[in-house]
Protein backbone atom coordinates (compact mmCIF):
# COMPACT_ATOMS: atom_id res chain seq x y z
CA UNK A 1 0.00 0.00 0.00
CA UNK A 2 1.41 3.44 -0.95
CA UNK A 3 1.64 6.40 1.32
CA UNK A 4 0.70 9.39 -0.45
CA UNK A 5 2.94 12.35 0.78
CA UNK A 6 0.77 15.35 -0.32
CA UNK A 7 3.97 16.59 -2.48
CA UNK A 8 3.48 16.48 -6.07
CA UNK A 9 5.60 16.65 -9.05
CA UNK A 10 4.89 19.40 -11.51
CA UNK A 11 5.82 18.22 -14.70
CA UNK A 12 5.79 21.29 -18.22
CA UNK A 13 4.93 20.12 -21.43
CA UNK A 14 4.48 22.76 -24.27
CA UNK A 15 3.40 25.51 -21.60
CA UNK A 16 1.01 23.33 -19.85
CA UNK A 17 1.74 21.89 -16.43
CA UNK A 18 0.21 19.21 -15.04
CA UNK A 19 1.00 17.66 -11.34
CA UNK A 20 1.90 14.20 -10.51
CA UNK A 21 1.06 12.68 -7.27
CA UNK A 22 4.37 11.45 -5.14
CA UNK A 23 4.27 8.57 -3.12
CA UNK A 24 6.40 7.25 -0.78
CA UNK A 25 7.23 3.34 0.45
CA UNK A 26 7.61 2.16 3.91
CA UNK A 27 11.53 3.06 3.80
CA UNK A 28 11.05 6.04 2.23
CA UNK A 29 11.57 5.46 -1.18
CA UNK A 30 9.98 8.20 -3.33
CA UNK A 31 8.49 8.00 -6.52
CA UNK A 32 6.25 10.06 -9.51
CA UNK A 33 3.10 8.42 -9.93
CA UNK A 34 2.34 8.32 -13.46
CA UNK A 35 -0.72 6.56 -14.03
CA UNK A 36 -2.17 9.31 -15.80
CA UNK A 37 0.54 10.93 -17.64
CA UNK A 38 -0.19 9.35 -20.98
CA UNK A 39 -4.23 10.46 -20.62
CA UNK A 40 -3.50 14.02 -19.69
CA UNK A 41 -0.41 14.99 -21.25
CA UNK A 42 -0.46 12.41 -24.42
CA UNK A 43 3.42 11.50 -23.42
CA UNK A 44 5.02 8.41 -22.05
CA UNK A 45 8.21 7.57 -20.17
CA UNK A 46 11.47 6.24 -21.60
CA UNK A 47 13.55 4.93 -19.51
CA UNK A 48 16.30 2.44 -21.80
CA UNK A 49 16.49 -0.53 -19.40
CA UNK A 50 14.10 0.50 -16.73
CA UNK A 51 17.07 2.13 -14.38
CA UNK A 52 14.30 4.56 -13.20
CA UNK A 53 11.12 2.36 -13.38
CA UNK A 54 9.30 1.20 -10.08
CA UNK A 55 7.48 -1.58 -12.15
CA UNK A 56 5.09 -2.28 -9.63
CA UNK A 57 4.82 -1.84 -5.71
CA UNK A 58 5.98 -5.25 -3.53
CA UNK A 59 6.48 -5.71 -0.01
CA UNK A 60 8.66 -8.72 0.06
CA UNK A 61 12.24 -7.63 -0.22
CA UNK A 62 13.68 -3.96 0.43
CA UNK A 63 17.45 -3.07 -1.27
CA UNK A 64 18.98 -0.02 -0.55
CA UNK A 65 21.88 0.02 -3.33
CA UNK A 66 23.70 3.13 -1.88
CA UNK A 67 24.21 1.50 1.11
CA UNK A 68 24.50 -2.23 0.99
CA UNK A 69 20.94 -3.24 2.52
CA UNK A 70 19.12 -6.59 1.80
CA UNK A 71 16.21 -7.51 3.72
CA UNK A 72 13.67 -10.25 3.62
CA UNK A 73 10.04 -8.92 4.57
CA UNK A 74 12.14 -6.80 6.54
CA UNK A 75 14.61 -8.69 7.92
CA UNK A 76 18.03 -8.33 7.27
CA UNK A 77 19.69 -11.11 4.87
CA UNK A 78 22.64 -11.61 7.29
CA UNK A 79 20.48 -12.25 10.18
CA UNK A 80 19.04 -14.90 7.82
CA UNK A 81 21.59 -16.41 6.21
CA UNK A 82 23.18 -17.01 10.06
CA UNK A 83 19.85 -17.84 11.82
CA UNK A 84 17.55 -19.22 9.28
CA UNK A 85 17.67 -22.28 6.80
CA UNK A 86 16.35 -21.80 3.38
CA UNK A 87 12.90 -23.78 3.67
CA UNK A 88 12.08 -21.08 6.47
CA UNK A 89 13.60 -18.39 4.12
CA UNK A 90 10.77 -19.53 1.64
CA UNK A 91 8.25 -19.17 4.01
CA UNK A 92 9.24 -15.83 5.36
CA UNK A 93 9.00 -14.70 1.38
CA UNK A 94 6.41 -16.45 0.12
CA UNK A 95 3.55 -15.97 3.47
CA UNK A 96 5.32 -12.71 4.85
CA UNK A 97 5.80 -13.63 8.01
CA UNK A 98 8.63 -15.95 9.73
CA UNK A 99 6.60 -19.98 10.24
CA UNK A 100 4.90 -20.63 14.07
CA UNK A 101 6.45 -24.14 14.46
CA UNK A 102 3.11 -25.76 13.19
CA UNK A 103 3.14 -24.05 9.94
CA UNK A 104 6.30 -24.82 9.58
CA UNK A 105 6.14 -28.60 10.19
CA UNK A 106 2.86 -28.27 7.87
CA UNK A 107 5.36 -26.49 5.31
CA UNK A 108 8.29 -29.57 5.76
CA UNK A 109 5.51 -32.19 5.14
CA UNK A 110 4.45 -30.34 2.31
CA UNK A 111 7.89 -30.15 0.25
CA UNK A 112 8.25 -34.25 1.37
CA UNK A 113 5.18 -35.24 0.08
CA UNK A 114 5.71 -33.18 -3.24
CA UNK A 115 9.71 -34.03 -3.33
CA UNK A 116 8.90 -37.19 -6.31
CA UNK A 117 8.24 -36.00 -9.76
CA UNK A 118 5.46 -38.12 -11.51
CA UNK A 119 7.39 -41.01 -12.51
CA UNK A 120 6.48 -40.18 -16.68
CA UNK A 121 7.63 -37.61 -16.31
CA UNK A 122 11.51 -39.27 -15.76
CA UNK A 123 11.64 -40.56 -19.64
CA UNK A 124 11.53 -36.83 -20.81
CA UNK A 125 14.70 -36.79 -19.70
CA UNK A 126 15.44 -39.12 -21.99
CA UNK A 127 15.05 -36.90 -24.57
CA UNK A 128 17.69 -34.21 -23.86
CA UNK A 129 20.85 -34.94 -25.91
CA UNK A 130 23.82 -35.51 -23.31
CA UNK A 131 25.74 -32.05 -23.38
CA UNK A 132 22.70 -30.40 -22.66
CA UNK A 133 22.89 -27.40 -20.91
CA UNK A 134 21.49 -27.98 -17.32
CA UNK A 135 19.35 -24.77 -17.42
CA UNK A 136 17.81 -25.81 -20.71
CA UNK A 137 16.39 -28.92 -19.33
CA UNK A 138 15.28 -27.44 -15.67
CA UNK A 139 13.22 -24.47 -17.82
CA UNK A 140 11.73 -27.16 -20.11
CA UNK A 141 10.97 -29.58 -17.27
CA UNK A 142 9.34 -26.83 -14.97
CA UNK A 143 7.34 -26.01 -17.85
CA UNK A 144 6.20 -29.54 -18.88
CA UNK A 145 5.58 -29.93 -15.07
CA UNK A 146 1.67 -28.58 -15.08
CA UNK A 147 1.16 -31.04 -17.45
CA UNK A 148 1.30 -34.19 -15.30
CA UNK A 149 -0.92 -32.60 -12.51
CA UNK A 150 -4.58 -31.91 -13.51
CA UNK A 151 -5.64 -28.34 -12.47
CA UNK A 152 -2.55 -26.76 -12.39
CA UNK A 153 -2.70 -24.93 -15.48
CA UNK A 154 -5.61 -22.85 -14.09
CA UNK A 155 -5.12 -19.91 -11.52
CA UNK A 156 -4.72 -21.38 -8.62
CA UNK A 157 -7.35 -20.66 -5.09
CA UNK A 158 -5.30 -20.72 -1.96
CA UNK A 159 -5.12 -24.27 -1.03
CA UNK A 160 -4.04 -25.21 -4.72
CA UNK A 161 -1.39 -22.14 -4.73
CA UNK A 162 -0.25 -23.85 -1.49
CA UNK A 163 0.30 -27.36 -3.02
CA UNK A 164 1.89 -25.97 -6.40
CA UNK A 165 4.13 -23.61 -4.34
CA UNK A 166 5.25 -26.64 -2.28
CA UNK A 167 5.56 -28.77 -5.38
CA UNK A 168 7.53 -26.27 -7.13
CA UNK A 169 9.99 -25.71 -4.79
CA UNK A 170 10.48 -29.79 -3.88
CA UNK A 171 10.61 -30.54 -7.44
CA UNK A 172 12.66 -27.94 -8.96
CA UNK A 173 15.86 -29.52 -6.79
CA UNK A 174 14.43 -33.61 -8.23
CA UNK A 175 14.71 -31.43 -11.70
CA UNK A 176 18.38 -30.49 -11.04
CA UNK A 177 19.65 -33.52 -9.74
CA UNK A 178 18.11 -35.67 -12.31
CA UNK A 179 19.63 -33.55 -15.29
CA UNK A 180 22.95 -33.80 -13.38
CA UNK A 181 22.50 -37.60 -13.22
CA UNK A 182 21.58 -37.64 -16.82
CA UNK A 183 24.29 -35.81 -18.05
CA UNK A 184 26.82 -37.95 -16.61
CA UNK A 185 25.09 -41.24 -17.88
CA UNK A 186 24.34 -42.27 -13.51
CA UNK A 187 21.26 -43.50 -12.73
CA UNK A 188 18.57 -41.55 -11.24
CA UNK A 189 19.08 -41.06 -7.48
CA UNK A 190 15.08 -40.88 -5.38
CA UNK A 191 14.90 -38.39 -3.22
CA UNK A 192 14.72 -39.45 0.91
CA UNK A 193 11.83 -38.45 2.70
CA UNK A 194 14.26 -38.49 6.18
CA UNK A 195 16.33 -35.70 4.51
CA UNK A 196 16.13 -32.35 5.12
CA UNK A 197 15.88 -29.61 1.90
CA UNK A 198 19.31 -29.31 0.96
CA UNK A 199 20.60 -32.34 2.47
CA UNK A 200 18.27 -34.12 -0.28
CA UNK A 201 19.72 -32.50 -2.87
CA UNK A 202 23.24 -33.17 -1.97
CA UNK A 203 21.98 -36.90 -1.63
CA UNK A 204 20.50 -36.85 -5.14
CA UNK A 205 23.06 -35.56 -6.96
CA UNK A 206 26.02 -37.16 -5.18
CA UNK A 207 24.78 -40.63 -3.70
CA UNK A 208 25.36 -44.33 -5.24
CA UNK A 209 22.76 -47.18 -5.92
CA UNK A 210 24.38 -48.79 -3.17
CA UNK A 211 26.42 -46.24 -1.13
CA UNK A 212 24.98 -43.10 0.18
CA UNK A 213 26.94 -39.89 -0.41
CA UNK A 214 28.84 -38.88 3.37
CA UNK A 215 26.44 -35.57 4.08
CA UNK A 216 29.14 -33.39 6.17
CA UNK A 217 27.22 -30.26 8.02
CA UNK A 218 29.68 -27.94 6.98
CA UNK A 219 28.77 -28.82 3.13
CA UNK A 220 25.38 -28.99 4.02
CA UNK A 221 25.27 -25.51 5.54
CA UNK A 222 27.07 -23.82 3.22
CA UNK A 223 24.67 -24.96 0.30
CA UNK A 224 21.65 -23.92 2.15
CA UNK A 225 23.20 -20.30 2.65
CA UNK A 226 23.68 -19.92 -0.83
CA UNK A 227 20.06 -20.69 -1.31
CA UNK A 228 18.71 -18.21 1.41
CA UNK A 229 20.96 -15.57 0.31
CA UNK A 230 19.96 -16.21 -3.81
CA UNK A 231 16.26 -16.63 -2.27
CA UNK A 232 14.86 -13.07 -3.62
CA UNK A 233 16.08 -9.57 -5.06
CA UNK A 234 13.24 -7.76 -5.84
CA UNK A 235 12.83 -6.69 -9.32
CA UNK A 236 15.70 -7.89 -11.05
CA UNK A 237 15.40 -9.24 -14.67
CA UNK A 238 14.31 -13.07 -14.03
CA UNK A 239 11.68 -11.98 -11.65
CA UNK A 240 10.16 -9.12 -13.48
CA UNK A 241 9.90 -11.89 -16.50
CA UNK A 242 8.16 -13.59 -13.92
CA UNK A 243 5.83 -11.16 -12.92
CA UNK A 244 5.36 -10.11 -16.37
CA UNK A 245 4.19 -13.84 -17.22
CA UNK A 246 1.97 -14.06 -14.25
CA UNK A 247 0.11 -11.04 -14.94
CA UNK A 248 -1.46 -12.30 -18.10
CA UNK A 249 -2.70 -14.99 -15.95
CA UNK A 250 -0.41 -18.05 -16.60
CA UNK A 251 0.35 -20.72 -14.13
CA UNK A 252 2.72 -20.64 -11.43
CA UNK A 253 4.63 -22.98 -13.70
CA UNK A 254 4.92 -21.10 -16.94
CA UNK A 255 5.49 -18.30 -15.03
CA UNK A 256 8.98 -19.83 -13.17
CA UNK A 257 10.29 -21.41 -16.54
CA UNK A 258 10.14 -18.05 -18.10
CA UNK A 259 11.93 -16.79 -14.75
CA UNK A 260 14.59 -19.72 -15.63
CA UNK A 261 15.34 -18.74 -18.78
CA UNK A 262 15.88 -15.15 -17.75
CA UNK A 263 18.63 -16.42 -15.08
CA UNK A 264 20.33 -17.91 -17.39
CA UNK A 265 21.70 -15.08 -19.25
CA UNK A 266 25.44 -13.67 -18.21
CA UNK A 267 24.87 -10.42 -17.28
CA UNK A 268 22.32 -12.31 -14.53
CA UNK A 269 22.54 -15.76 -12.86
CA UNK A 270 24.86 -17.34 -15.48
CA UNK A 271 27.73 -14.79 -14.04
CA UNK A 272 28.27 -17.57 -11.90
CA UNK A 273 29.51 -19.88 -14.13
CA UNK A 274 30.96 -17.04 -16.38
CA UNK A 275 32.86 -16.21 -13.36
CA UNK A 276 34.96 -19.52 -12.69
CA UNK A 277 35.36 -20.03 -16.63
CA UNK A 278 37.27 -16.66 -16.37
CA UNK A 279 39.32 -17.08 -13.07
CA UNK A 280 40.22 -20.92 -14.52
CA UNK A 281 41.18 -19.13 -18.03
CA UNK A 282 43.51 -16.38 -15.78
CA UNK A 283 44.90 -19.13 -14.14
CA UNK A 284 45.86 -21.47 -17.25
CA UNK A 285 47.22 -18.46 -18.96
CA UNK A 286 49.64 -17.71 -16.05
CA UNK A 287 48.02 -14.26 -15.32
CA UNK A 288 48.01 -13.20 -12.05
CA UNK A 289 44.69 -11.52 -12.76
CA UNK A 290 46.43 -8.09 -13.64
CA UNK A 291 46.48 -8.49 -17.86
CA UNK A 292 42.77 -9.45 -17.26
CA UNK A 293 41.55 -6.63 -14.92
CA UNK A 294 43.33 -4.53 -17.84
CA UNK A 295 41.20 -5.46 -20.60
CA UNK A 296 38.30 -5.95 -18.28
CA UNK A 297 38.91 -1.45 -18.44
CA UNK A 298 39.20 -1.29 -22.18
CA UNK A 299 35.90 -1.46 -24.02
CA UNK A 300 37.01 -2.74 -27.53
CA UNK A 301 38.77 -5.94 -25.50
CA UNK A 302 34.99 -7.52 -25.35
CA UNK A 303 35.65 -8.45 -21.09
CA UNK A 304 33.75 -7.80 -18.40
CA UNK A 305 35.70 -8.59 -14.76
CA UNK A 306 32.83 -11.03 -14.20
CA UNK A 307 30.97 -11.38 -10.75
CA UNK A 308 31.51 -7.47 -10.41
CA UNK A 309 29.47 -4.94 -10.66
CA UNK A 310 25.44 -4.49 -10.27
CA UNK A 311 22.18 -2.51 -11.25
CA UNK A 312 21.58 -1.47 -7.73
CA UNK A 313 24.02 -1.68 -5.38
CA UNK A 314 26.63 0.74 -5.64
CA UNK A 315 28.48 -0.34 -2.63
CA UNK A 316 29.50 -3.88 -1.48
CA UNK A 317 26.57 -6.29 -2.06
CA UNK A 318 25.80 -7.45 1.18
CA UNK A 319 25.46 -11.22 -0.11
CA UNK A 320 29.21 -10.94 -1.50
CA UNK A 321 30.31 -10.33 1.62
CA UNK A 322 28.76 -13.32 3.46
CA UNK A 323 29.82 -15.64 0.71
CA UNK A 324 33.03 -14.40 0.73
CA UNK A 325 33.55 -15.38 4.84
CA UNK A 326 31.41 -19.10 3.76
CA UNK A 327 34.12 -19.50 1.08
CA UNK A 328 36.84 -19.03 3.37
CA UNK A 329 35.93 -21.07 6.07
CA UNK A 330 33.96 -23.60 4.05
CA UNK A 331 37.39 -24.31 2.37
CA UNK A 332 39.97 -23.98 5.67
CA UNK A 333 37.45 -26.50 6.95
CA UNK A 334 37.58 -29.08 3.91
CA UNK A 335 41.15 -28.28 3.69
CA UNK A 336 41.19 -26.99 0.07
CA UNK A 337 43.31 -24.98 -1.45
CA UNK A 338 41.90 -23.58 -4.47
CA UNK A 339 44.16 -21.28 -6.95
CA UNK A 340 41.09 -19.64 -8.14
CA UNK A 341 40.27 -17.91 -4.55
CA UNK A 342 43.58 -17.14 -4.35
CA UNK A 343 43.05 -15.06 -8.11
CA UNK A 344 39.68 -13.83 -6.74
CA UNK A 345 41.18 -12.62 -3.96
CA UNK A 346 44.13 -10.62 -5.54
CA UNK A 347 41.49 -9.45 -8.49
CA UNK A 348 38.91 -8.01 -5.98
CA UNK A 349 41.79 -6.34 -4.27
CA UNK A 350 43.24 -4.61 -7.35
CA UNK A 351 40.15 -4.09 -8.56
CA UNK A 352 38.45 -2.04 -5.19
CA UNK A 353 42.01 0.15 -5.47
CA UNK A 354 41.60 0.93 -9.00
CA UNK A 355 40.18 4.61 -10.25
CA UNK A 356 38.55 2.38 -12.73
CA UNK A 357 36.56 0.65 -10.77
CA UNK A 358 36.10 2.93 -7.93
CA UNK A 359 34.50 5.77 -9.64
CA UNK A 360 32.22 3.50 -11.12
CA UNK A 361 31.45 1.77 -7.88
CA UNK A 362 31.37 -1.27 -8.85
CA UNK A 363 31.96 -3.54 -6.26
CA UNK A 364 32.22 -8.20 -6.17
CA UNK A 365 28.22 -9.23 -6.13
CA UNK A 366 26.58 -12.41 -5.22
CA UNK A 367 28.18 -14.22 -8.10
CA UNK A 368 32.12 -13.64 -7.79
CA UNK A 369 33.16 -16.26 -4.52
CA UNK A 370 29.36 -18.57 -4.57
CA UNK A 371 31.52 -20.20 -7.69
CA UNK A 372 34.41 -21.24 -5.85
CA UNK A 373 32.03 -22.70 -2.88
CA UNK A 374 30.54 -24.83 -5.81
CA UNK A 375 33.49 -25.71 -6.66
CA UNK A 376 34.33 -27.00 -3.17
CA UNK A 377 31.01 -28.95 -2.97
CA UNK A 378 32.33 -30.89 -6.44
CA UNK A 379 28.97 -29.01 -8.28
CA UNK A 380 30.28 -28.90 -11.98
CA UNK A 381 29.98 -25.65 -13.11
CA UNK A 382 27.53 -25.89 -16.06
CA UNK A 383 25.04 -26.54 -12.79
CA UNK A 384 26.16 -23.39 -10.84
CA UNK A 385 22.98 -21.10 -12.47
CA UNK A 386 20.62 -24.28 -11.51
CA UNK A 387 21.85 -23.80 -8.00
CA UNK A 388 20.76 -19.99 -8.14
CA UNK A 389 17.63 -20.82 -9.84
CA UNK A 390 16.35 -23.63 -6.96
CA UNK A 391 17.24 -20.85 -4.17
CA UNK A 392 15.63 -17.90 -6.39
CA UNK A 393 11.91 -20.11 -6.78
CA UNK A 394 11.31 -18.99 -3.12
CA UNK A 395 11.07 -15.06 -4.45
CA UNK A 396 9.83 -16.28 -7.69
CA UNK A 397 6.62 -17.74 -6.10
CA UNK A 398 6.34 -14.73 -3.62
CA UNK A 399 5.97 -12.44 -6.48
CA UNK A 400 3.76 -14.75 -8.31
CA UNK A 401 1.72 -14.77 -5.18
CA UNK A 402 1.63 -10.81 -5.07
CA UNK A 403 0.15 -11.05 -8.30
CA UNK A 404 -1.89 -13.68 -7.63
CA UNK A 405 -3.21 -11.38 -5.18
CA UNK A 406 -3.74 -8.34 -5.97
CA UNK A 407 -7.34 -8.07 -6.82
CA UNK A 408 -6.83 -4.85 -8.88
CA UNK A 409 -3.70 -6.48 -10.83
CA UNK A 410 -3.21 -5.70 -15.09
CA UNK A 411 -1.48 -7.18 -17.25
CA UNK A 412 2.32 -5.86 -17.57
CA UNK A 413 2.62 -3.68 -20.87
CA UNK A 414 5.00 -1.58 -21.47
CA UNK A 415 4.57 0.92 -24.52
CA UNK A 416 7.48 2.08 -26.60
CA UNK A 417 8.81 5.06 -28.44
CA UNK A 418 8.88 3.80 -32.11
CA UNK A 419 11.80 4.50 -34.49
CA UNK A 420 11.18 2.47 -37.42
CA UNK A 421 9.84 3.09 -41.01
CA UNK A 422 6.86 5.73 -41.65
CA UNK A 423 3.93 5.02 -43.72
CA UNK A 424 5.18 2.47 -46.30
CA UNK A 425 3.42 0.57 -49.25
CA UNK A 426 3.43 -3.27 -49.94
CA UNK A 427 5.99 -3.90 -52.88
CA UNK A 428 5.36 -6.56 -55.33
CA UNK A 429 8.25 -9.33 -55.30
CA UNK A 430 8.61 -8.50 -59.42
CA UNK A 431 9.27 -4.56 -58.42
CA UNK A 432 11.75 -5.42 -55.98
CA UNK A 433 14.75 -5.78 -58.19
CA UNK A 434 16.71 -9.06 -58.46
N1 LIG B 1 33.66 -5.01 -15.66
C1 LIG B 1 34.11 -3.89 -16.28
N2 LIG B 1 33.36 -2.78 -16.44
C2 LIG B 1 32.11 -2.80 -15.97
C3 LIG B 1 31.58 -3.92 -15.30
C4 LIG B 1 32.41 -5.06 -15.15
N3 LIG B 1 31.96 -6.17 -14.54
N4 LIG B 1 30.30 -3.69 -14.94
C5 LIG B 1 30.03 -2.43 -15.36
N5 LIG B 1 31.11 -1.89 -15.97
C6 LIG B 1 31.25 -0.53 -16.50
C7 LIG B 1 30.48 -0.36 -17.81
O1 LIG B 1 31.30 -0.66 -18.92
C8 LIG B 1 30.08 1.09 -17.74
O2 LIG B 1 31.22 1.87 -18.01
P1 LIG B 1 31.03 3.33 -18.74
O3 LIG B 1 30.24 4.16 -17.78
O4 LIG B 1 32.42 3.80 -18.95
O5 LIG B 1 30.31 3.04 -20.03
C9 LIG B 1 29.78 1.29 -16.24
O6 LIG B 1 30.60 0.32 -15.56
C10 LIG B 1 28.31 1.07 -15.89
O7 LIG B 1 27.95 -0.23 -16.33
P2 LIG B 1 26.54 -0.62 -16.94
O8 LIG B 1 26.71 -1.78 -17.87
O9 LIG B 1 25.84 0.58 -17.45
O10 LIG B 1 25.81 -1.11 -15.64
P3 LIG B 1 24.47 -1.93 -15.61
O11 LIG B 1 23.80 -1.52 -14.35
O12 LIG B 1 23.71 -1.79 -16.86
O13 LIG B 1 24.95 -3.45 -15.55
C11 LIG B 1 25.74 -5.50 -14.72
C12 LIG B 1 25.05 -4.17 -14.37
C13 LIG B 1 25.01 -6.19 -15.87
C14 LIG B 1 25.63 -6.41 -13.52
C15 LIG B 1 27.22 -5.21 -15.07
O14 LIG B 1 27.89 -4.62 -13.98
C16 LIG B 1 27.96 -6.46 -15.54
O15 LIG B 1 27.94 -6.80 -16.72
N6 LIG B 1 28.66 -7.19 -14.60
C17 LIG B 1 29.32 -8.40 -14.96
C18 LIG B 1 28.31 -9.54 -15.03
C19 LIG B 1 27.82 -9.95 -13.67
O16 LIG B 1 28.61 -10.14 -12.74
N7 LIG B 1 26.49 -10.13 -13.56
C20 LIG B 1 25.85 -10.58 -12.31
C21 LIG B 1 25.04 -9.48 -11.71
S1 LIG B 1 24.39 -9.98 -10.15
C22 LIG B 1 23.11 -10.99 -10.53
O17 LIG B 1 22.43 -10.85 -11.51
C23 LIG B 1 22.83 -12.06 -9.61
Amino acid sequence: MDIKTGSTAKLEIDGKVHELAVIEGTEHERAIDIASLRSSTGCITLDDGYGNTGSCQSAITFIDGEKGILRYRGIPVAEMAEKSSYVETAYLLIYGHLPRKSELQRFSKMLTQNENLHEDMKYHFEGFPSQAHPMAILSAMINASSCFYPGQMQRPTRDVFDEQAARLISQVRTIAAFSYRKSRGLPIIYPKPSYKYTENLLHMLFSDVYEDYELRPEVVRALDTIFILHADHEQNCSTSTVRMVASAQANLFASAAAGVCALWGPLHGGANQWVIEMLSDIHSSGDDGSRFIKAAKDKNSGKRLMGFGHRVYRNYDPRARIIKETCDTLLKTLNISDPLLDIAHRMEEAALSDPYFIERKLYPNVDFYSGIILRALRIPTEMFTVIFAIGRMAGWIANFKEILDDPKGRIYRPRQVYTGATLTSYVPMGARGE
